[in-house]
C-alpha cells in the first residue's frame, strides 16, 4: 500500500496552552471536518501547523509532537512573524479576500510574499522528510499553492495532487496578485489540480492561458513531457456519520436539553459560519430585520440561531466584522425583541460535533447565505442530519454547494427583499414539498460521499500518471539516439527534412528576428560537409527570406508550406492562381483591425494571419470566428485553411508541405531519413514518411511522429551530434 501525505495548513487538531498543560482540541472548518473522515486510513501521515505560536522552546515542541505522534501528524512549527506574514498576511489578507472577490481587503506585501514562500518551503522539507519515491502526496488549499513544485523540483516522479478549498477566481482578479505568475507555476506543479466546481476550474485554466501562454485540451495542460490535469470534483461528506448521528442516546439527550432551554413551540431558523465577511451574516441579519418588519404576526413564533465561529482573530477585517454583526444583533433584538421573546440567540463559539448535530437536528430551517463560499459543508450536514426530511435549506447562490443542491430555496444575499421572502416560503412550506426536496438532495449527497470523493480525486491522479508514461515512452530517449546514429552512421544516402521555426530556431514575436545563429549554421555547414547527406529546410516562410537566410546552408527548400519548392531552383509545385487574393485579404483585414497585436502576411500564394503576439484568450475567440467565416468563404475557391504555431494560413487546397517533400522522397532511395518538426503543418510530412523514416515532433502534443523532444535546443543537440559524428 502506498503511503499518504495529507499537507495542509492547519491540523485537524489544534493544540491550546492551558497552564501548565496542553489541551488537543478538533479545529474548525471545512477541510478539517471533510478530511477527518481519513483518520482510519492505515499508511498516512497528515503535514501541518497545530495552531500554536513557535516559542523556541525545545521541551515544548517536543510534548507537542509526542502528543500529536498517536495520530500520525507531523507539525510545522509557526513563530510569531510567520503567524503575522504568512497566515494573518498573505493567506488572509491577500489570497483570502481576492479569491473571495473582496478586492478592496487585499493586501499586497511583499514581505508578506517572501514570508510565504519560506513558509512553503519550510513545509516542502518536511514532505521531503516523509516520502518516498511511491507516495502519494496531497497538498490542501491556499496556504501551500507554491508546494507542489516545490516538491516536484526535488521528486520529478512522485505523485502529487492538490486541491483548493476555496473558489478560484475570475482571471481578472487573480491577475491583481503580482506575484500571480509564480502561483500559476506553484500549482502546476501537481499532476492533479481539483477543484469544487467547473467555474473555478474554468477561471483557473483561463489564467494559465493569460499568464503562460498555454492552452489545454479537455482539462489537460502538456507543460514539456509533463501533463498535469485540472478537474471538478464537488467535495462531499461523510453522509452515513452525519445521518445516523441523530440517533445516538448522547444527541437525542442534547435534543431534549436544547428543547427544554429554548421553551415554548417556536420555528427555530439556524445559521452556522466561521465569523468571516465573506459568509454574509450582516445581510442576513439585515434580511432577518426586513422579515421581521414585513411580518409581525411571526413575531413570538420564530427564533433566530446565529452561530458564529470565532476565527483569524488577529486579522482587521474579521475584528470589524465582529463589531458589526454585534451591533446589528442588537439593534434588531431591541427593535423586535420582549420581555421573554429575543428573535436573534447570538452564539460566539464553536460547537463539537454531537451539539452541532442537535442544532441541526431542532432547526426547522437552516439559513445559509454566503457573499463567496468555495463549497460550504454546513449546508450538506444539515440535509444529512434530516432524516425525516422535515426541514428547509435557504441557500445563497454564491456558495459552490448551491451547483449540487439545486432544490434548496436559493437567493441572491444581496437581494434583502427576496431572502426575507424566502424566509416567508421557508416557513410555509408544506411538509409534502419540504420532504420532496430534502430526498432529492439526500440522495446526491449519499451517492457522492467523502469517500467516492476521494476514490475520484484518486483514480485521476492515477490516469494523469497513466498519461504522463505514454507521453515518455515517446520521448527519443538515450538509446534511441544511439541507434539514430548507429543507424546514420552505416547510412550512405541520407535525407534530412528539418522544419525551421520553432524546430532549429526559438520563436520570437516578431518573425523577422530569427535569422539563422552561429550554432545553427554550423550544424547545417558540418552536415553538408558529408556528401551522403542532403539536407531540405521545409518551411511555411517565404521563398526570398528562405533564399537568403539559408539559401547556401542546404541542398533544398520547401516554402509557404509546400507552395513552392527549391532543387537547384525554385518552382511552385503546380500552377495556382491568385485571384481569390482579395476577397480574403478583406476579410483578414478586418480581423487584424479587431485583434491589437495581430498582422496580415502577404506570400505569393497564400495569405497569412499572425496572432503571436495577441492576448492568448481572444486569440483563441478570433481564430474560432476566423475558421467558421473562412470555411464560407473558401467553399467554392479551391482554397485550404491551415493552422500553424500561432498563425492561420489560406492557400490552394492539396498543397502542404507533405505533398512537397514528395519530390525528394520519390525520386531517390535514401537509406536514412530524418525529418523533424515542431507543428500542424509537419504533421503532413510525418504522414508520408515510409516506415523505416525517423521522425521526431517538439513537443509534447498530439503527433504522428515516432518520437519527441521537448525543444529546440534538444533538435540542435542531436543534429549536433550526427554533424559531429560525419568526419
Ligand atoms: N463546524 C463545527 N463546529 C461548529 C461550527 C462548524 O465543527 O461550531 C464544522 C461544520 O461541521 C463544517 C465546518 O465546520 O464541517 C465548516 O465548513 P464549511 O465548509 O461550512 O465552512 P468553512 O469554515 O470551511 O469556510
Ligand atoms: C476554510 C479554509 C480552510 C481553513 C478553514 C478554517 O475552510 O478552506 O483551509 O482551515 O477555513 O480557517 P483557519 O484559518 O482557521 O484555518
Amino acid at each position: 500500500m502506498n503511503k499518504i501525505i495529507f499537507v495542509s495548513n492547519r491540523l485537524p487538531v489544534t493544540i491550546n496552552r492551558k497552564n501548565a498543560h496542553m489541551e488537543v482540541k478538533a479545529s474548525s472548518g471545512g477541510l478539517v471536518t471533510a478530511l477527518s473522515s481519513f483518520e482510519k486510513m492505515a499508511k498516512k501521515v497528515w503535514i501541518g501547523w497545530p495552531g500554536v505560536i513557535d516559542r523556541r522552546n525545545k521541551a515544548e515542541a517536543e510534548e507537542i509532537k509526542e502528543l500529536l505522534h498517536e495520530y500520525d501528524y507531523k507539525p510545522i512549527f509557526l513563530n510569531r512573524k510567520q503567524i503575522k506574514e504568512y497566515y494573518d498576511g498573505f493567506c488572509n489578507e491577500t489570497i483570502w479576500p481576492l479569491f473571495h472577490y473582496f478586492v478592496q481587503y487585499g493586501i499586497y506585501e511583499k514581505r508578506f510574499w517572501d514570508t510565504y514562500k519560506t513558509v512553503n518551503q519550510k513545509f516542502c522539507e518536511a514532505v521531503l522528510k516523509e516520502a518516498e519515491p511511491d507516495s502519494i502526496i496531497w497538498i490542501h488549499d491556499y496556504h501551500l499553492m507554491l508546494l507542489p513544485n516545490m516538491i516536484r523540483q526535488r521528486m520529478p516522479d512522485v505523485k502529487i495532487g492538490f486541491f483548493l478549498h476555496i473558489p478560484f477566481p475570475s482571471s481578472e482578479i487573480f491577475r491583481l496578485i503580482p506575484w500571480c505568475k509564480e502561483i500559476i507555476d506553484g500549482l502546476l506543479g501537481a499532476d492533479l489540480v481539483g477543484f469544487h466546481t467547473f467555474d473555478y476550474v474554468r477561471h483557473f485554466a483561463e489564467s494559465v492561458r493569460r499568464i503562460l501562454g498555454i492552452e489545454h485540451t479537455l482539462g489537460q495542460f502538456t507543460l514539456g513531457s509533463r501533463a498535469v490535469r485540472v478537474d471538478t470534483f464537488p467535495m462531499g461528506i461523510d453522509f452515513q456519520k452525519f445521518s445516523k448521528a441523530p440517533l445516538e442516546a448522547v444527541v437525542k439527550n442534547k435534543i431534549t436539553e436544547l428543547k427544554r432551554e429554548i421553551g415554548g413551540d417556536y420555528k427555530i431558523i439556524l445559521s452556522i459560519d466561521r465569523l468571516d465577511y465573506t459568509k454574509g451574516i450582516p445581510n442576513r441579519l439585515n434580511a432577518i430585520e426586513h422579515f421581521l418588519d414585513k411580518n409581525p404576526k411571526y413575531k413570538q413564533k420564530v427564533i433566530f440561531i446565529v452561530v458564529a465561529v470565532p476565527s483569524r482573530t488577529q486579522v482587521e477585517h474579521y475584528k470589524i466584522l465582529k463589531e458589526k454583526v454585534e451591533y446589528l444583533t442588537g439593534k434588531i433584538n431591541g427593535k423586535h425583541g420582549s420581555i421573554g421573546w429575543t428573535p436573534i440567540w447570538y452564539l460566539y463559539r464553536s460547537f463539537e460535533f454531537h451539539d452541532l448535530i442537535a442544532l441541526y437536528s431542532i432547526a426547522d430551517i437552516l439559513f445559509i447565505t454566503p457573499i463567496r463560499d468555495g463549497m460550504n459543508l454546513v449546508a450538506k450536514e444539515y440535509v444529512a442530519v434530516k432524516n425525516d426530511g422535515n426541514g428547509v435549506l435557504i441557500l445563497g447562490e454564491m456558495a459552490g454547494t448551491a451547483k449540487e443542491l439545486g432544490e434548496a430555496i436559493i437567493i441572491n444575499p444581496n437581494d434583502i427583499e427576496k431572502t426575507a421572502n424566502a424566509l416567508k416560503k421557508a416557513l410555509e412550506m408544506h411538509i409534502n414539498d419540504k420532504v420532496a426536496r430534502m430526498r432529492s438532495m439526500q440522495k446526491r449527497l449519499k451517492r457522492y460521499d467523502i469517500k467516492k470523493w476521494t476514490n475520484d480525486f484518486m483514480d485521476r491522479l492515477g490516469q494523469i500518471k497513466d498519461v504522463q508514461k505514454h507521453i515518455k515512452s515517446k520521448v527519443l530517449s538515450v538509446q534511441g539516439k544511439n541507434n539514430l546514429i548507429k543507424d546514420y552512421s552505416k547510412a550512405s544516402k541520407r535525407l534530412f527534412l528539418l522544419d525551421y521555426d520553432g524546430t532549429l530556431m526559438p520563436f520570437n514575436e516578431n518573425p523577422a528576428n530569427v535569422k539563422p545563429d552561429k550554432e545553427v549554421t554550423e550544424i547545417l555547414r558540418n552536415l553538408n560537409k558529408d556528401n551522403r547527406n542532403t539536407t531540405i529546410i521545409v518551411s511555411g516562410r517565404d521563398k526570398e527570406t528562405l533564399e537568403s537566410w539559408l539559401g547556401h546552408l542546404s541542398h533544398g527548400m520547401v516554402a509557404e508550406h509546400g507552395v513552392w519548392i527549391k532543387n537547384g531552383s525554385w518552382k511552385t509545385i503546380e500552377k495556382l492562381d491568385n485571384i481569390w487574393k482579395d476577397e480574403i485579404r478583406s476579410i483578414l483585414e478586418i480581423f487584424v483591425d479587431r485583434t491589437p497585436g495581430s498582422f496580415l502576411e502577404e506570400k505569393e500564394f497564400s495569405l497569412v494571419w499572425h496572432y503571436r503576439k495577441v492576448d492568448p484568450s481572444l486569440a483563441s475567440v478570433r481564430v474560432g470566428e476566423l475558421k467558421y467565416i473562412l470555411i464560407h468563404a473558401t467553399a467554392n475557391l479551391n482554397l485550404g485553411v491551415l493552422e500553424g504555431n500561432k498563425v492561420v494560413e489560406i492557400k490552394n487546397t492539396g498543397i502542404n508541405k507533405g505533398r512537397a517533400v514528395r519530390h525528394w522522397l520519390d525520386n531517390e532511395d535514401w537509406d536514412f531519413i530524418l525529418s523533424v518538426g515542431d507543428d500542424w503543418t509537419d504533421e503532413d510530412v510525418f504522414e508520408e514518411l515510409p516506415k523505416s523514416a525517423y521522425s521526431i515532433k517538439i513537443g509534447f502534443g498530439a503527433s504522428k511522429a515516432l518520437y519527441k523532444l521537448d525543444s529546440y535546443k534538444e533538435a540542435r543537440e542531436l543534429l549536433k551530434r550526427i554533424s559531429l559524428y560525419s568526419y
